[in-house]
């Protein structure tokens, strides 16, 4: 029996992403972004970016159905982003998604946009085996997460306190004048420099703050270290490093992340480590990743980065995994949630 074939909409941020998926194959992905629009101010604006999706999603929607080569009337269900994300971006692909299940009378999944940054990486390495240990890390979100059942919900171990991992290289991308979105910059400056070369804080590695956040982040004190340091030099009319700051800034996050996800491997007996969200894009991380999980022995799995950053695929990809596991579809009057609580994989 052929497996169903799922198509995934994505409109939680800046990028309109439609994937078409059978089992964990993919088949067709198209995305437009609305990020030269933000660019300018910074970060991403709400408004823009729900005027883009809306001009976007049906174009999009057919490039991705001609990518695949099938039409929406082959398709077996549509799942959806339903949340978090923006609520007004969140709502045109909700929209979207509901107008193509009722015309074309297919089942609708609306789902968990962090949830799918981990389903992601069944496209790229097949099945999770489970239990699997899962480092979330995008521009609103860091998190360790227990994955006993991708269907059923995950347990989270701990979160950010403060700044997301890709806030703060956006906030310090900005600071070194770099563009918006800054992880991709600071990927690239930091290629030149030497992450050894300044010794920026490990934010909740004391011990006392392990004993109250052993898997929780905290990257808002880096991000205000970055700063002095970077103010210190200017004061003193000296020229700013930019290449060993960016490094040594990417050092601190990526050897916080990668000892606090093995550490959360090794505390539950855990060997697969999955990577994902915009941040996973990072070179640094899946390397010093690779490098770490290797001496304990934990198989670590990061998607392509470009199935890290937001997309249609992980969508579909997360679609296709509840439609195997027997998962009932989503109302079609199902609501965008802006605020949707990990434990909530599909409404
Ligand atoms: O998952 P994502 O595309 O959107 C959200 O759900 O937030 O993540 C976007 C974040 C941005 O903060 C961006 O700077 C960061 O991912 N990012 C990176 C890299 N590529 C994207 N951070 C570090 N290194 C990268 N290569
Ligand atoms: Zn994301």
């Amino acid at each position: 029996m052929t497996e169903p074939l799922v198509l995934g909409i994505e409109t939680s941020c800046d990028e309109t992403g439609v994937g078409v998926v059978r089992g964990h194959t993919l088949l067709g992905d198209a995305l437009a972004s609305s990020v030269d629009e933000h660019a300018r101010f910074g970060g991403v604006v709400p408004e823009v970016a729900s005027r883009a999706h809306l001009e976007a999603i049906v174009p999009t929607m057919q490039r991705a159905l001609d990518d695949a080569g099938v039409t929406l009337a082959d398709i077996d269900a549509i799942a959806v982003t339903a949340g978090p994300g923006l609520a007004g971006a969140l709502l045109v692909g909700v929209a979207a998604a509901k107008g193509y299940a009722l015309a074309a009378e297919k089942p609708i999944y609306g789902v968990n946009h962090l949830a799918a940054h981990v389903a992601v990486d069944t496209l790229e390495h097949g099945p999770l085996p489970e239990p699997a240990i899962a480092l979330l890390v995008s521009g609103g979100h860091s998190s360790l997460l227990l994955v006993d059942d991708l269907a059923a919900g995950v347990t989270p171990l701990g979160a950010t306190i403060d700044d997301a991992a890709g806030e703060a290289f956006d906030k310090v991308a900005r600071l070194l004048g770099l563009p918006f979105p800054g992880g991709p910059p600071i990927d690239r400056a930091a290629r030149e420099g030497d992450g050894a070369s300044i010794v920026f804080p490990r934010g909740l590695t004391a011990p006392k703050d392990l004993a109250r956040h052993r898997f929780d982040f905290s990257f808002s004190g880096l991000k205000t270290a970055v700063a002095r340091w970077v103010e210190a030099r200017e004061r003193m009319g000296e020229p700013v490093p930019v290449a060993h700051v960016a490094a040594s800034f990417q050092e601190a996050v990526c050897d916080v992340l990668t000892a606090k996800a093995i550490d959360a491997c090794r505390e539950r007996g855990v060997e697969t480590l999955v990577i994902g969200g915009g941040v996973a894009a990072n070179s640094r991380l899946r390397a010093l990743a690779e490098e770490r999980c290797a001496k304990y022995g934990i198989t670590v799995r990061v998607p392509r980065p470009k199935l890290c950053t937001d997309n249609g695929a992980m969508v579909a990809a997360l679609g296709s995994h509840l439609v195997a596991a027997g998962v009932a579809p989503s109302r079609l009057d199902l609501p965008a949630d802006s605020a949707m609580p990990l434990t909530t994989v599909s409404v």
